[in-house]
């Protein structure tokens, strides 16, 4: 079992998008029995909330539901987690800054799966003062990530 946590700023936009979008694809696999899956944010304006409906439409067109209710970060996410993926370089230094530094190691941007960089420090840009096709273009990274996310990890669940 691999216990993935996506981490963005207010988990109404990127980060529920990954967590559903990474959930879809693992069902497909019918892999459900190796990850659990969950996001949450840096900041708690929208805690108990649903994703933002710009957000939760763009993801419907492409036949992916987002039901997450927002948290904020929790104090032992870094035990609990194995792996912890941030959205963007602010979250990720929020994110070391809020755990233990013997768990560092559990903390990535998640663009570093994206197949289509080389850029170490890559973000999925934050669309929530955007327009639609800015939640298109976060739809696009977040997917093709995601596919390459779980291939890759498939690759240590087989062992
Ligand atoms: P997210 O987008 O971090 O991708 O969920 C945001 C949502 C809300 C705010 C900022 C970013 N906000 O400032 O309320």
């Amino acid at each position: 079992m691999i216990k993935i946590l996506f981490v963005c700023l207010g988990n109404i936009c990127r980060s529920p998008l990954a967590h559903a979008v990474f959930k879809d694809l693992v069902k497909k696999a019918n892999l459900e029995d190796y990850f659990e899956i969950e996001s949450c944010g840096t900041g708690r304006w929208h805690v108990g909330g649903l994703p933002d409906s710009r957000m939760r439409a763009e993801a419907k067109k492409h036949g992916v539901i987002m039901d997450h209710r927002a948290r904020t970060w929790h104090g032992n996410d870094a035990d609990y987690f194995d792996l912890i993926l941030t959205m963007d370089n602010q979250n990720y230094h929020d994110v070391l800054q809020l755990s233990n530094s013997a768990l560092h190691h559990k903390i990535k941007l998640f663009r570093s799966y994206d197949p289509d960089v080389n850029n170490a420090n890559a973000e999925v840009p934050d669309p929530y003062y955007g327009g639609a096709q800015d939640f298109a273009h976060v739809y696009d990274i977040v997917e093709r990530t995601s596919k390459n996310l779980l291939a890759t990890l498939q690759q240590s669940i087989k062992k």
